[in-house]
């Protein structure tokens, strides 16, 4: 799963550096290419020409090349990554991490780094248990940076507990792990949709809805992650993907939503649709803008597409079709009405008795409908921890 994988290694000081020699041996014997980047105090506890010999790279630890005067790029080094791993990470690099300190090459690469960032943290166990360093670690998860959670055991101030270093051994099988883990979906294509459709009523007038779009894009990076190829049709919203690898459409009106869903439809494996599209447009579009006058106005509103039973109608063998229903009362019973009529495999629904549940905010609560009516509720969680449910399930589906 490493094979040709770009790494760099964060190397922070702390008695634990002298194990980064292994794992860097590890690392290029899984056929990764390692370039280490290591802090001064980290030089102090193993040299950078150890660690550079069995990388096969210069191990930097300064912004400049002390002999050439050359700059060592952290922007370049960042892009260069398909994955940083920092280990031994100190409670020192921790916070800086946290709080986008840059005073070193090691933080300033980090801060450069658009791939997965992983952290083995490395210290004592009451600087691991102070709440600064539980903070600081929730932080970093926050920003989906992944623990290689420490081990138990003697520590090198003679006490004893957690904070020791994951084993490079462990340190490895994490990482194959997770790679094999992320990229579940590899090879199939899969269509989502984000976002509230705008319809025009004149030139400058629309009815248009709250959503965010959050929980579509938040869908669209997950499946990134895991290694599809996705094509993300959204209607208009702030919203920006994270991932690099996803193809966006653009869209306004439901119609456009339609055309886009049915061009990208042909050949995706699964379709996530989860915009907010309009049930309702204009009738007529008034070509200019229509003037205030002395009595009540009425527009009149006909029928859209419903896109997902659309797609729902032509659905091959094997495809996977998932919709949402966002429900005020009769949730369930709405839910499963709307998962039968769309023929789809399962219904995420939102309750808005939920608190915490809906457009506008960071977080959601679902319950997942499947065509056997089985239901499984989930917590309240961040909406990228909601995606991450969610895809998996796709992923079970698709993967058996
Ligand atoms: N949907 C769609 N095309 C539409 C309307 C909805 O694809 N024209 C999709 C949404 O993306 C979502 C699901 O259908 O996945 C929502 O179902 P729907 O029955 O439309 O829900 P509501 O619009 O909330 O309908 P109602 O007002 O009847 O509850």
């Amino acid at each position: 799963m490493l094979k040709d994988k770009n790494i760099v290694l964060g190397v922070c000081g702390s008695i634990a550096a002298y194990k980064s020699a292994l794992l860097v041996r590890l690392l290029v014997k899984a056929g990764a290419n390692v370039k280490v980047v290591m802090t001064a105090d980290a030089a102090n506890f193993i040299t950078p020409l150890t660690l550079s010999t069995l990388s096969k790279n210069p191990a930097l630890v300064d912004y400049f090349k002390a002999d050439t005067g050359e700059w060592n790029n952290h922007v370049e080094l960042g892009l260069w990554a398909d994955m940083m791993v920092i280990a031994p990470a100190t409670a020192n690099t921790l916070a800086k991490m946290a709080n986008g300190l840059c005073d070193n090459l090691l933080s300033a690469v980090y801060l450069s780094a658009k791939c997965p960032v992983y952290f083995a943290p490395a210290m004592d166990l009451d600087m691991w248990l102070h709440p600064a360093t539980r903070q600081n670690v929730s932080r970093l998860q926050s920003f989906d940076n992944i623990m290689i959670p420490p081990g138990n055991g003697e520590l090198a101030s003679g006490l004893h507990g957690e904070g020791r270093m994951a084993e490079p051994e462990e340190i490895v099988a994490f990482l194959e792990a997770e790679s094999k883990k992320k990229l579940r979906l590899a090879g199939h294509k899969i269509l989502v949709t984000a976002g509230p459709t705008y319809e025009a009523i004149d030139p400058v007038r629309f009815i248009g809805n709250h959503s965010s779009g959050k929980m579509g894009f938040a869908i669209a990076d997950e499946l990134a992650l895991m290694g599809a190829e996705v094509t993300l049709v959204t209607g208009p919203t702030a919203q920006i993907s994270k991932q690099q690898n996803i193809k966006r459409v653009n869209v306004i009106s439901a119609a456009q939503m339609l055309e886009a869903c049915l061009t990208a439809y042909g050949d995706a494996k699964a379709c996530i649709m989860s915009a907010a599209v309009a049930d309702y447009t204009p009738a007529d579009v008034a070509t200019q803008k229509i003037k205030k006058r002395d009595d009540d106005l009425r527009i009149e509103l006909k029928k859209t597409t419903d896109i997902l039973k659309t797609l729902g109608e032509a659905k091959r063998e094997g495809q996977i079709l998932v919709g949402f229903a966002l429900e005020t009362n009769d949730e369930e019973m709405n839910a499963i009405t709307k998962l039968q009529k769309k023929n789809l495999d399962f219904i995420v629904l939102n309750s808005l008795n939920d608190a915490g549940a809906g457009f506008a905010g960071d977080t959601n609560k679902i319950t997942i409908i499947d065509r056997e009516l089985k239901k499984t509720t989930f917590d309240l969680k961040s909406k990228e921890a909601v995606a991450r449910d969610i895809c998996n399930r796709v992923a079970q589906l698709i993967n058996g």
